[in-house]
């Protein structure tokens, strides 16, 4: 059965799957060959630092790059100041997100030592006065009619009540027109997702006394519309499985005064759906699982809502996907990033090529070596037509890539 729909403050999404931020990877061009498949309900940004939004620097820029068709999108911010965040989050809306998230679950050091991320998991009130700071910024800067229709996508708003925490219900969405001849759309204000981790110790959730429960009911009560949890504690880092009666714990906390998304270990539709159904959640987001698989949103979407997930791409219909993200990477950066970024991600998106019925995989290594090699643009097209005719050895039997494989 289809669960219900996901929404998150007046947006309501397509469907109940968004993809993760994951540092380093979840840029422009990835999204859209995500969404390019189908299924994805919600995409966000990699974390951003909003005095490099502010400062404009060239990283933070190009971090924050999204498109029309890149919509709808939620802009991650991450810092422990409530006055840098509500401008970070102003500068989020003036520059198309359609949701603004404060990360609370970054474990890395360079995050934590500022006290962001995860840090502000050991800190409650600064937690939540920097969310509840971001929420009143937010409502100052609502968004016309016109400019919600243009970072919807395929998601759409919702003209009822929603719940806003505490008990609460806000009123209407309905549009109305200004003498000025603009349309306003009421309460329209960009919503505010947090996504947190269970908590900092290990040894707190296993006594029953993870914070992230009371913070998601404390979230919610300032006004945040939705909080994300991956189920791990900071210093599990990425060890040992998710722990889904964590995520059921925050579920079961909010009752259902904003929705609850669950993440964490989902590589197959079938885990999405026992997230789903282990923990109550609303809706879940996958990161790595998306890496290897950009059609896991597809896949997923097809057995959440017909009990049946559709056929996986067929190989050239990879080869087709990876040529597209090169091409994505090299319109909107340069030549040379793109060939850093084909290079180290090729090892994720080769992970489904290759697979024989007897499970084992053939040909896929001298097609990543291939691709690593490359220097030069039309070599990397070389190698994925190389692979597409399944003769690399032949590709390989030109001296200078055989002498480049073996300077590796
Ligand atoms: C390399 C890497 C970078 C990440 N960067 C971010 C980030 O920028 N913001 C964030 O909230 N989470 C980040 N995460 C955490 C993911 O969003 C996600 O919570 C985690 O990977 C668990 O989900 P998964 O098993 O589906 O990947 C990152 C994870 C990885 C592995």
């Amino acid at each position: 059965m289809t669960p219900e729909p996901l929404q998150i403050g007046p947006l309501r999404l397509s469907t109940n799957l968004l993809l993760a931020p994951i540092a380093g990877y979840c840029d422009l061009a990835f999204r859209t060959v995500c969404r390019e498949f189908g299924g994805l309900g919600l995409a966000c940004t990699d974390l951003l630092s909003p005095q490099g939004l502010l400062r404009g620097t060239a990283t933070s820029l190009d971090l924050a790059k999204t498109s029309d068709f890149d919509k709808p999108v939620g802009m991650q911010l991450y810092g422990s100041d409530p006055e840098i965040m509500a401008q970070g989050a102003r500068w989020a809306v003036e520059h198309g997100a359609t949701v603004v998230d404060i990360n609370m679950g970054c474990p890395v050091d360079k995050v934590t030592k500022k006290d962001g991320g995860s840090k502000l998991l050991t800190d409650l009130s600064r937690a939540v006065a920097v969310a509840e700071r971001v929420a009143r910024e937010l409502e100052k800067i609502p968004l016309s009619a016109d400019e919600w229709a243009r970072r919807l996508g395929d998601a759409s708003l919702h003209t009822g009540q929603w719940a806003v925490g505490n008990g609460q219900w806000k009123e209407g969405h309905g549009e109305w027109a200004m003498g000025n001849g603009e349309r306003r759309v009421g309460n329209g204000a960009v919503p505010l997702t947090c996504k947190m981790r269970l908590c900092w110790h290990t040894a707190d959730y296993e006594a029953g006394s993870a914070c992230s429960p009371h913070l998601a009911r404390m979230l919610a009560d300032v006004g945040v519309s939705a909080v994300t949890v991956h189920g791990r504690t900071t210093e599990d880092k990425f060890a040992g499985s998710v722990r889904l009666e964590g995520i059921a714990r925050v579920v079961e906390s909010v009752r259902g005064a904003i929705p609850v998304i669950g993440n964490g270990d989902v590589r197959e539709p079938e885990d999405a759906a026992r997230m789903m159904r282990e923990t109550g959640c609303a809706g879940v987001m996958i990161g790595r699982g998306a890496l290897s698989t950009p059609w896991i949103f597809r896949s997923a979407w097809g057995l959440l809502s017909s009990g049946e997930a559709p056929a996986p791409p067929t190989e050239p219909e990879i080869i087709a996907m990876i040529r597209r993200f090169f091409t994505l990477m090299r319109e909107q950066r340069d030549d040379r990033y793109a060939m850093f970024q084909i290079s180290r991600r090729i090892s994720w998106f080769a992970k489904r090529l290759g697979a024989e019925p007897d499970g084992t995989r053939h040909g896929v290594k001298p097609f990543k070596e291939a691709i690593r090699v490359a220097t030069h643009p039309d070599q990397v097209h070389e190698a994925l037509d190389a692979y597409l005719r399944g003769d690399l050895r032949t590709y390989f039997q030109d001296a200078e890539r055989v002498q480049g494989v073996e300077a590796e």
